[in-house]
């Protein structure tokens, strides 16, 4: 994504404390943020600390004369792609509803030519209030997006709905917003994580996957427009924000799941380390510990994504690789026999657990590879050449 800017506004409540972090995960993202505030968020939070940490002067009053040509309420909302509210107050939200415009922020939205996002932040009887529940109505009816709100504990002591999302789930909303959309109107069906195989109540067969990778391509999916589902298995990871997620923890429960879910997919992403056997017998109770030596009997598991390949009218299948040795000749002999358009070669030594990955896509054309990044980037990478070979088969 190209470099983009925004205007973070910042309202009147204990919450403004978060956007002190959600700057530096923008930052960090190369998201340039001008920050305003009201009068009453600098209650909460000094203008000092958000300037030191967007490194831009901030603004709070509408007759500030440093802004060029003295209207800062239109020169600050020319130069963004967006302007997003976090927090964004009860009493905020109700002004903007009236297109009201007595402070610089208000003015600011009033005057855009932008997209606005607000991240709502109240007391839970105050977002219930049939009050706030109309203004959020209409502000979705003109087309502003809101985030959140989160349900939780609450700065008051109560527990509900009406806690501001978190600074990252902000910041992975607000990238997401600005992403280009070039999988728009695609539905995209992703396995991700270990499966667990039970031997008895207590063990259990699974492997080093820890899911960060296709959580990842989910969270990709679903910044650049598609419709995700993701089909998790063992993994303590949070899903993505915006995502169909459904838990299978074996391998036979992730693959009824996978075909209860695959008619109508569009492209098909196994990313999951699947068992390839599970115990023939699943004991009811613990097995004791008292034979020297124990074998355990273990059958082959089905092939989820080899047999969603072979479906009538399969989707546009993608198949991982992780191998310890000759990389690229194993992942090239698995895309054929599991007849797949792409499949995406990676060490395991790299890939499992770690947060960057490096891998190499081998399609019909031959192997590209990606430089080594960061999970989601390596994701946005390896989705941009299937968005690729799907308008261009
Ligand atoms: O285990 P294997 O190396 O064959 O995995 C290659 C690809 O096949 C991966 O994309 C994996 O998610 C998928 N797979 C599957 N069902 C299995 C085994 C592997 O979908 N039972």
């Amino acid at each position: 994504m190209a470099n983009k800017k925004i205007v973070l506004g910042i309202t009147g409540g204990i919450a403004a404390y978060k956007a002190a972090e959600l700057v530096r995960l923008l930052q960090k993202n190369n998201i340039d943020v001008q920050v305003v505030m009201t009068q009453a968020a600098c209650q909460f939070i000094t203008p000092v600390t958000m300037q030191a940490l967007s490194g831009k002067p901030v603004f709070i009053d509408m007759w500030d004369a440093s802004i060029a040509n003295g209207m800062p309420h239109i020169e600050l909302s020319r130069q963004v792609d967006a302007i997003v509210i976090a927090p964004a107050s009860a009493d905020f939200l109700a002004k903007i509803v009236h297109g009201g415009a007595d402070d610089l922020l208000s003015t600011l939205c009033l005057a855009r030519d932008c997209p606005l996002l607000v991240a709502p932040a109240m007391n839970k009887q105050m977002w219930e209030n049939p009050a706030t529940q109309r203004n959020i109505a209409q502000l979705q009816a003109d087309g502003i997006s809101i985030l959140g709100p989160d349900s939780g504990e609450q700065a008051c002591g109560e527990i509900g709905l009406g806690r501001m999302l978190e600074a990252q789930d902000l910041c992975d909303l607000v990238y997401a917003h600005l992403s280009p959309k070039p999988l728009n109107g695609q539905r995209i069906l992703i396995t991700a994580g270990p499966t667990l195989e039970m031997i008895d109540p207590v063990r259990a067969i699974t492997n080093l996957s820890s899911g960060k990778m296709g959580y990842a391509i989910a969270q990709a999916a679903f910044e650049m427009g598609a419709e995700v589902t993701l089909v998790s298995g063992a993994t303590a990871l949070k899903p993505p924000l915006g995502v169909n997620n459904i838990s299978a923890i074996s391998a036979e429960n992730m693959y009824q799941t996978v075909m209860q879910n695959v008619a109508n997919q569009n492209i098909f992403i196994g990313v999951a380390a699947v068992a390839d056997y599970s115990p023939a017998t699943k004991h009811s109770q613990k097995i004791k510990k008292s034979e020297q030596t124990l074998s355990i009997a273990l059958n082959k598991n089905k092939d989820i994504l080899a047999d969603v390949a072979s479906l009538p009218n399969a989707p546009f299948c993608v198949g991982f690789a992780a191998e310890s040795e000759n990389l690229l000749e194993y992942a090239e002999s698995k895309r054929k026999a599991k007849k797949l358009p792409l499949i995406v070669a990676n060490l395991a030594s790299d890939a499992m657990g770690s947060d960057e990955n490096q891998v190499t896509l081998l399609d019909k054309n031959g192997a590209h590879p990606l430089a080594n990044a960061p999970k989601i980037a390596v994701a946005r990478g390896i989705l941009q050449h299937i968005a690729k070979c799907i308008s261009s088969p």
